[in-house]
C-alpha cells in the first residue's frame, strides 16, 4: 500500500486538497481529525470537563471508534453510531483540541489510523501523520499558509454560511490553536524531516490543488 501524509495547521485547506488528491490518485481519503472529534463528542456527552485529563482517560475503555466508507465519503462511528453530522460544531472542535493533547488518546487512536493505511492506499490528513503515524510514508506534505490568510478564509466561510463573524476574533482563535497544536508535548504539529512544505498563502484553491497533486506524484515516483 502507498501513503501520502498531509499535515499542517487548521485552515490551511488540508481537507479539500487531500480529498481531491485522493480522488486523482484513486486512494482512500482519511480525515484523522474526525477521530479526535468523535472522542471530543463523547467527552461532552458524558459531561466530563475537557480539561479533566484523568476523566478523559477513564472514558477510553467505554469508547470504540471506527472509520467506514459510505460511497466515497468517510463516516466516523462512535460505539456503532454514525456521528458524522454531529462533530463539526465549534464546541466539538474545542473538545477535540483538548482531548488530542492527552497522550493516552493519541495512543488509543494510533492503531485505527495505521490499520487503515495497511488495508488501503491512503491520503491521510492530520497533524502528526508524517512524523508519528506513518513515518515510512513515501510522500509527506506539510500544507501551510500565513495565519492572516487562513483567518480570512475561515472568516469568508462563516459569512458565506450566513453566520456572524469577527475577523480579529477568528485570527486570535486560530493563533491560539496553532500555538496549542505546535507546543503540546506529544506529537506536536511540525514539518517532518523528510517533509515537503507547500505554502498556499498566495495560491487559489485550484492552484493549491494542482501544486499538491504535482508534488505528490513526484514523490510517489509517478509522472505528473
Ligand atoms: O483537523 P481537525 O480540525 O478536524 O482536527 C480536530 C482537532 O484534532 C485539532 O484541534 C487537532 C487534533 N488533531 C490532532 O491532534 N492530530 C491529528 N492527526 C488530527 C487532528
Amino acid at each position: 500500500m502507498r501513503a501520502v501524509a498531509i499535515d499542517g495547521p487548521a485552515g490551511a485547506g488540508k481537507s479539500s486538497i487531500a480529498r481531491k488528491l485522493a480522488l486523482t490518485l484513486g486512494f482512500i481519503y482519511v480525515d484523522t481529525g474526525a477521530l479526535y472529534r468523535a472522542i471530543g463528542l463523547y467527552t461532552l456527552r458524558r459531561g466530563v470537563q475537557i480539561r479533566d485529563k484523568e476523566g478523559i482517560i477513564g472514558l477510553l475503555k467505554e469508547i470504540e471508534v471506527d472509520i467506514r466508507y459510505v460511497g466515497d465519503e468517510q463516516h466516523v462511528f462512535l460505539n456503532g453510531e454514525d456521528v458524522n453530522g454531529l462533530i463539526r460544531t465549534e464546541e466539538v472542535s474545542m473538545a477535540a483540541s483538548a482531548v488530542s493533547a492527552v497522550p493516552e488518546v493519541r495512543a488509543f487512536l494510533l492503531e485505527t489510523q495505521r490499520g487503515l493505511a495497511r488495508r488501503y492506499s491512503v491520503v491521510m490528513d492530520g497533524r502528526d501523520i508524517g512524523t508519528v503515524i506513518l513515518p515510512d510514508a513515501k510522500c509527506k506534505i506539510f500544507l501551510t499558509a500565513s495565519p492572516e490568510v487562513r483567518a480570512k478564509r475561515r472568516y469568508d466561510q462563516l459569512l458565506e454560511k450566513g453566520q456572524e463573524a469577527d475577523y480579529e476574533a477568528v485570527l486570535a482563535d486560530l493563533k491560539r490553536r496553532d500555538y496549542d497544536d505546535s507546543h503540546r508535548e506529544v506529537a506536536p504539529l511540525k514539518l517532518a524531516e523528510d517533509g515537503i512544505e507547500v505554502d498556499t498563502s498566495d495560491l487559489t484553491l485550484e492552484e493549491s490543488i494542482r501544486t499538491v497533486i504535482e508534488t505528490a506524484k513526484r514523490c510517489l515516483g509517478e509522472e505528473a
